[in-house]
């Protein structure tokens, strides 16, 4: 069975859709542990319920990137995990893992990229008034939000539609997509 880690520093509402999948069995995975910069964060709680082990650092506790991200890789090595998701992880991910995971650490982004990379990409796109709203799955490199393109899904939002209902259809695009590139993209290739 596949080993993911999962990667989230906030809400975790992608890491909960992934999840949900895995108990349907619909998703042959198994995820062995969510990591964390954030430890209060709601994706803790949810890896709780779920008995999901949990990996939670605190960055400016370490002298470095590359020293929180060696025992992060050791980790994760440890526990055979061969795919890394990250889903809300607000951070830059380091040359470290970077090499240590190969083509093998993927983010979602609630935007049609290149467009809108960083926070608040649905707010930025929206402000700007585009036409189209979207969703990218890329491999990640050391860019943010960079990294060559595995899947996009777009749609034209109706008319007068607000910032809130454009981020629910934005969001719930977001749950059925990732899972998707995970099971065609990934969990297939095992
Ligand atoms: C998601 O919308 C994800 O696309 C975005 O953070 C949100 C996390 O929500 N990621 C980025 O903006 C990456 N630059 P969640 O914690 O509820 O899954």
């Amino acid at each position: 069975m596949k080993k993911i880690a999962l990667f989230a520093s906030g809400n975790g509402s992608n890491f909960q859709a992934i999840v949900d999948e895995i108990e349907k069995g619909a998703l042959a995975a198994v995820i062995a542990v969510l990591v964390t910069d954030k430890p209060h964060c709601f994706a803790v709680e949810r890896a709780r319920k779920h008995n999901i082990p949990v990996f939670s650092f605190v960055p400016k506790n370490y002298p470095s990137k590359d020293e929180y991200e060696r025992e992060i890789a050791f980790y994760l090595i440890e526990k055979n995990v061969s795919l890394i998701v990250l889903a809300g992880y607000m951070r830059l991910v380091g040359e470290v893992l970077l090499t240590a995971f190969p083509n093998r650490i993927i983010n979602i982004h609630p935007t049609l990229l290149p467009a809108f990379p960083g926070k608040n990409g649905i707010k930025q796109a929206f402000d700007y008034g585009v036409k189209i709203f979207g969703v990218t799955v890329h491999y990640v490199d050391a860019g943010v939000d960079t990294g060559k393109i595995i899947a996009q899904e777009s749609f034209k939002p109706e008319e007068n539609e607000t910032l809130q209902e454009i981020e629910e259809k934005i969001h719930a695009i977001e749950y059925q997509l990732y899972v998707k590139v995970i099971r065609e993209h990934f969990v297939s290739l095992c």
